[in-house]
């Protein structure tokens, strides 16, 4: 009896194997077809507690690759989206991302949003060999999981800087708070590489508060904030607690203004905190105000298509994502994942409607960033800052390079000309101008 169950266990091993090599069509590396649809996996929160960031993402997405279908595709092949709701939480990012690629054996995937998602998620894609492009996340260990992972997005020892800077410098601050969410690599990144720059111009952080993403009271660590009396709080935390904590910051009589980054960013954002948020400044990718031709225009058709909905920095970085991964399959010539890597890591200069994105050694873009005032619920453009130069002495940025990468090409809008280097966000060229771009 024993013995007859583990012959028929044997057959239908043996059979399931072979149906596994025939859905392949044969051939064992992750996209390695030459006909038929070009599968893309792509994987965001639809449904938890950061659901704007997936949405956004997939509206990005499905835009581009709906221009690049109706254009005649690639190499004459239609791009189709996988889409998987991983809900935000970070073993469902790696589950969902398994899946697309053990599965539904897909030739790329774009995603996350958040970097402790990515960072669940992109071993997997690592270790499949099947290149991941993340239009967003920021946090500088998201590329270091390996050579198959990329981002089209600037990494928060710049972004972190900016604000020090901006905080420093423009607004005279000298003593800063912070409250941060404790459970994301984001958060604990920015807050580090925003102290390390603060510190660096003679700036002092006087109080650190935390806080976790289920959190909806913020009062005690306000308090605490309050009675240090900073100059300005930083928080570097993502729209669904920042809104709140901006109305609660007010109840309190708090008066100095809020700093943040890129996670601030979604439509939502002033529904939660409205007037509250007037006077806050927070760091982004690119402005819908730019009034380069190619926002406009990407502006314009986005609205049209998302009922007027604007699009918000993670749509634009996702429509930037999908079409960097066109172009590379298009320059590889296949959709061979080992191939499209390869083109991938040489990207240069590509036009992307974030800006100029050139990949570097670290699999990085090296982009500038736009400071914005908030004020009666709408983002004002006030500076443009540049990642500048080649002053690799400018002490640190030490998570932003494994191998010691040099110079890559400089972004398009960073007017020094001067190579960006690895470290380059310790180097900032402030540009201010308090009107539009
Ligand atoms: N940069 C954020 C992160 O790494 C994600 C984010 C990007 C959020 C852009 C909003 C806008 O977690």
């Amino acid at each position: 009896m024993k013995r007859t169950s583990l012959s028929l266990l044997l057959v239908v091993a043996l059979l399931s194997s072979f149906a596994c090599e025939r859905r392949g069509d044969g051939t064992s590396t992750a996209g390695g077809e030459t006909s038929g649809p070009i599968k893309v996996g792509v994987y965001g929160d639809l449904s938890g507690q950061t659901s704007s960031f997936g949405q956004s993402t997939r509206n990005g997405v499905a835009m581009a690759f709906d221009e690049i279908n109706k254009a005649g595709g690639i190499n004459g092949r239609q791009l189709t989206m996988l889409f998987e709701d991983d809900q935000g939480q970070p073993a469902q990012a790696a589950t969902v991302v398994t899946k697309l690629v053990n599965q539904d054996r897909v030739v790329a995937i774009l995603g996350e949003v958040a970097s402790t998602n990515s960072l669940a998620a992109a071993p997997v894609a690592q270790q499949a060999k099947v290149p991941m492009i993340t239009p967003s996340s920021t946090n500088p260990k998201v590329t270091q999981v390996g050579d198959y992972i990329f981002r089209v997005c600037f990494t928060d020892d710049f972004q972190g800087a900016v604000m020090a800077k901006f905080a420093a410098n423009t607004l005279k601050a000298k003593t800063a708070a912070v409250l941060g969410d404790v459970n994301s690599d984001y958060s604990k990144g920015m807050t580090q590489f925003f102290e390390q720059e603060f510190n660096r111009l003679g700036g002092r952080i006087v109080t650190k508060q935390a806080y976790t993403q289920t959190d909806a009271d913020f009062k005690g660590q306000l308090t605490a904030i309050r009675s240090a009396n900073p100059d300005v709080i930083f928080v570097p935390g993502y729209y669904g607690q920042v809104g709140v904590i901006a109305k609660q910051a007010k109840e309190l009589g708090i008066k100095a203004p809020l700093l943040g980054g890129d996670g601030w960013d979604a439509p939502q954002l002033f529904d939660l905190g409205g007037e509250a948020l007037n006077g806050a400044y927070m760091a982004n990718h690119y402005s819908i105000d730019d009034p380069s031709p190619s926002v406009q225009k990407f502006v314009a058709a986005y609205k049209q298509r998302y009922n007027g909905t604007a699009p918000d920095a993670i749509a634009a970085l996702a429509y930037d994502a999908a079409m960097i991964l066109a172009d590379a399959m298009r320059r590889a010539g296949s959709t061979d994942s080992t191939k499209v890597r390869d083109a991938l890591a040489q990207t240069k200069g590509f036009a992307g409607v974030t800006g100029s994105i050139s990949i570097n050694e670290s699999r990085d873009a090296v982009k500038p960033a736009v400071v914005f005032e908030l004020q009666n619920r709408k983002f004002v453009y006030k500076e443009t800052i540049s990642p500048s130069g080649s002053d690799a002495t400018a002490g640190a940025a030490p998570a932003a390079s494994p191998a010691g990468a040099t110079a890559p090409a400089s972004p398009a809008a960073a007017s020094t000309g001067a190579g960006a280097t690895t470290s380059a966000n310790t180097n900032v060229n402030t540009n201010t101008n308090t009107t539009t771009p």
